[in-house]
This record gives structure tokens, C-alpha cells and sequence, in this order.
């Protein structure tokens, strides 16, 4: 734990003059709201995406809820499951990729909570689509770690004609925009890089297709929600984000996706410059889409603020599946939205 939360200290306090320069935002921008309202969510359209630990958490919750969904889109993240638990396996084999990941043990996990109930049935997976996103300069989680996650994707049964990649452009370990952040090679903070590629409009356009041009993002209809009662769990407390589309709010059928940040990206560190500035919410806009950004606050063993992909708070056994505190909490934001969920 202690190497990589030392690591990202390291690159977080080389990287807080550059946050300065970027104007870093406050996190009470927007209204402060207690409850969230229901809306008009369209049957078959939640979908997930994230980067990083985020990006391992949007599988985890993608295989777990996959009745519930229709695809994801995944930056510098890898296989369900991956760290099985473990620290050491998490850097080893789900980042630095030193040795492959064990994708017939982990197998045999899903199998097993497949079975028990704890996730649904891998065979909705055949529905999904997804977008894999990893960069030549990304030394933090491998590209070979993202190409074993396309090879799982497969095992479960997502044909290969859903899977858009890109492993081509030369970026760092980030979420990838075109128009905002850290030159495309870098890798620090806020981990959003300016790449001449438009991951929103990737992500958005892999899993619900005929994506209209994007427009300006309302600052009003970004709403903050309390991350209390069945919406909190380990280390997610604090405020959460939804951007709700203007037609959305008048009651027009809206589509749900979930996006989850990486470590360090969380608003009690980086404020709302995660959640204004990937791109995501001029593309809702514009699409009916109602976006959620659910946040980790950071803590004792979570320095960092990340999703729990390793089993971080040593607690929550079932990190990975239906029962987990932080997947079951993320659900339940869902089916507050007026998603089904099942
Ligand atoms: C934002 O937060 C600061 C400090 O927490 C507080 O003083 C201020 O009143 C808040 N502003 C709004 C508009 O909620
Ligand atoms: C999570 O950590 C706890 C405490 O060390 C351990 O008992 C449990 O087996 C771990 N769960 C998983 C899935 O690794
Ligand atoms: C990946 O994105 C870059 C930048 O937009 C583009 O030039 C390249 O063709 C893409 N590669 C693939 C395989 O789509
Ligand atoms: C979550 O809490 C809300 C409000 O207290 C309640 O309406 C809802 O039934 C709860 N959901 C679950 C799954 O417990």
C-alpha cells in the first residue's frame, strides 16, 4: 500500500504548481441538493466509464451489474477481478505488467460468484460495448494490462466486432480529451490529457452510437447530491455530481452513465476539475444523457481517494461483487436516478 500511495504522493506534490495554472475549482460550484430527483431513464441505456482505479472499478461494476447495462469505456485499466485482493498482485500484474495476469484463476472466480448469486449472469455481457483506451507513454498501468482486459472481454463473450481500442497515441496515464489538460506524453496530475482525441465522444459513441455534436455544458445543471445513507459506503462520502440535461430535467426519456475518477481525481482533491473537464457533459447535452460521477474522499489507508479495486479498506471481501459496500452504494444512486436496476 505504502509504495503506492507513495508514488502517487510524489507525483501529486511535483504536479500541484502545474493544478495552480489549470484553475482548480472549487467544489461547491453548483447548488448543494440533499436528495436526488428520479427522472425518465430510458430502458437499456446504462452504461459506465472510468480511468485508472476508476477504470478497474467500471468493470468490476460492469461484469457485477451486467443486466443493468449496456457497455462501458475503460482508460488505462484491466481485467475483472484483476488484483484478486491483493496489493502485491494489483502492482505486479494489473500495473506494471510485469508477469500476465491469471485470467483462468480469476475465471474461476466469476464462476463461482456467477453460481452464488453475487454477480448476474456473464451472458448479458454479449449485449455490451465497450472502448479500451491505453497510451504508448503509460508506465503506470501497462498496455499490456488494457490488452489482457480485451482478451477477458472476449472470454465472457462480448464479440469482438463491440470492442473499439485505441493503444495508438502517444499519452501518459489519463483520461484523454482533445481540447483540455496536460500535454498528451505527461503523467500528473489532474491525470487529464490533452491528446487530440475526444475520449468522451469515443466512449459515448462505441456504446450508444450516432452521438451528436457536443454543446455547452450548463453550470446550473450540474447538481451536488449527498453521498449519505445507502448512497455512502467505505470511503465514498462526502458530495457526489450528476449533470442533468436541460431536456432531461423537463422529463424528456434520458440515458444514464456512470463515470468513475481515477485515484487523486476525487473532488475532495482536485474539486469539480474532474467532473467539468472531461468532456462528458457538453456530449450530455446534447444527447439526453444524464451523467453521475460518483467520489471517493480520501482516508486513512485510501490517501489517494480511490475506487476499491484491491480490497483497500481490508474490510469489504466482496469489493468486486453485488455485495460490496461501494458497488452496492453506486446501485443504489442508480436506482434513485429512476434506473432498473437488477
Ligand atoms: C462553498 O464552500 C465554502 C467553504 O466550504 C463556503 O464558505 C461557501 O459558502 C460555499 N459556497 C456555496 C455557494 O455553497
Ligand atoms: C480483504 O481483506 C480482508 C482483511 O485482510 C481479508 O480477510 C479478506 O479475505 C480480503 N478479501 C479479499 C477478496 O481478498
Ligand atoms: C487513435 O486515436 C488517434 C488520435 O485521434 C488516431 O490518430 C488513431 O488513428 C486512433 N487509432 C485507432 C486504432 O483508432
Ligand atoms: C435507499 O434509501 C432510500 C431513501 O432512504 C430508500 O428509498 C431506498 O429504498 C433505499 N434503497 C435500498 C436498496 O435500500
Amino acid at each position: 500500500m505504502n509504495k503506492l500511495i507513495t508514488l502517487f504522493a510524489v507525483v501529486f506534490l511535483a504536479a500541484v504548481t502545474f493544478a495552480g495554472r489549470i484553475e482548480l475549482r472549487g467544489p461547491n460550484k453548483s447548488s448543494p441538493l440533499t436528495k436526488l430527483n428520479k427522472y425518465n431513464i430510458a430502458q437499456d441505456s446504462v452504461s459506465v466509464s472510468g480511468v485508472s482505479a476508476g477504470g478497474f472499478f467500471a468493470v468490476q461494476f460492469q461484469v457485477a451489474y451486467s443486466k443493468s447495462l449496456v457497455g462501458a469505456g475503460i482508460f488505462a485499466a484491466g481485467p475483472y477481478y484483476c488484483a484478486q485482493g491483493s496489493l502485491m498482485t494489483a502492482e505486479e500484474q494489473c500495473m506494471a505488467g510485469f508477469a500476465n495476469v491469471d485470467l483462468n484463476t480469476i475465471q474461476s472466480t466469476i464462476t463461482q460468484y456467477q453460481s452464488q448469486g453475487l454477480i448476474d449472469s456473464t451472458s448479458n455481457l454479449a449485449r455490451h460495448k465497450v472502448f479500451l483506451y491505453s497510451g504508448t507513454f503509460d508506465y503506470t498501468v501497462k498496455q499490456s494490462v488494457v490488452q489482457q482486459l480485451a482478451t477477458q472481454y472476449q472470454q465472457l463473450g462480448i464479440p469482438q466486432k463491440n470492442i473499439v481500442t485505441n493503444f495508438t497515441v502517444a499519452s501518459g496515464h489519463a483520461w484523454i480529451t482533445n481540447n483540455y489538460g496536460s500535454l498528451c506524453y505527461l503523467t500528473m496530475t489532474p491525470y487529464i490529457n490533452n491528446c487530440n482525441l475526444d475520449g468522451a465522444y469515443q466512449v459515448l459513441n462505441t456504446i450508444y452510437g450516432y452521438i451528436k455534436p457536443k454543446k455547452e455544458a450548463i453550470a446550473a445543471n450540474l447538481i451536488t447530491f449527498e453521498q449519505t445513507g445507502n448512497f455512502s459506503a467505505n470511503y465514498m462520502t462526502g458530495n457526489g455530481y450528476v449533470y442533468v440535461p436541460s431536456s432531461c430535467q423537463r422529463g424528456v426519456s434520458c440515458r444514464l452513465h456512470v463515470v468513475f475518477h481515477g485515484c487523486e481525481q476525487g473532488a475532495s482533491i482536485l474539486g469539480t476539475t474532474f467532473v467539468e473537464n472531461i468532456g462528458m457533459n457538453e456530449y450530455a447535452e446534447s444527447n439526453n444523457i444524464i451523467m453521475v460521477y460518483p467520489q471517493v474522499t480520501t482516508g486513512l489507508l485510501n490517501e489517494a481517494g480511490c475506487f476499491d479495486w484491491i480490497n483497500f479498506s481490508y474490510t469489504d471481501s466482496n469489493y468486486a461483487n453485488k455485495q460490496g459496500g461501494q458497488m452496492k452504494a453506486v446501485a443504489n444512486i442508480l436506482a434513485a436516478l429512476g434506473a432498473k436496476v437488477y
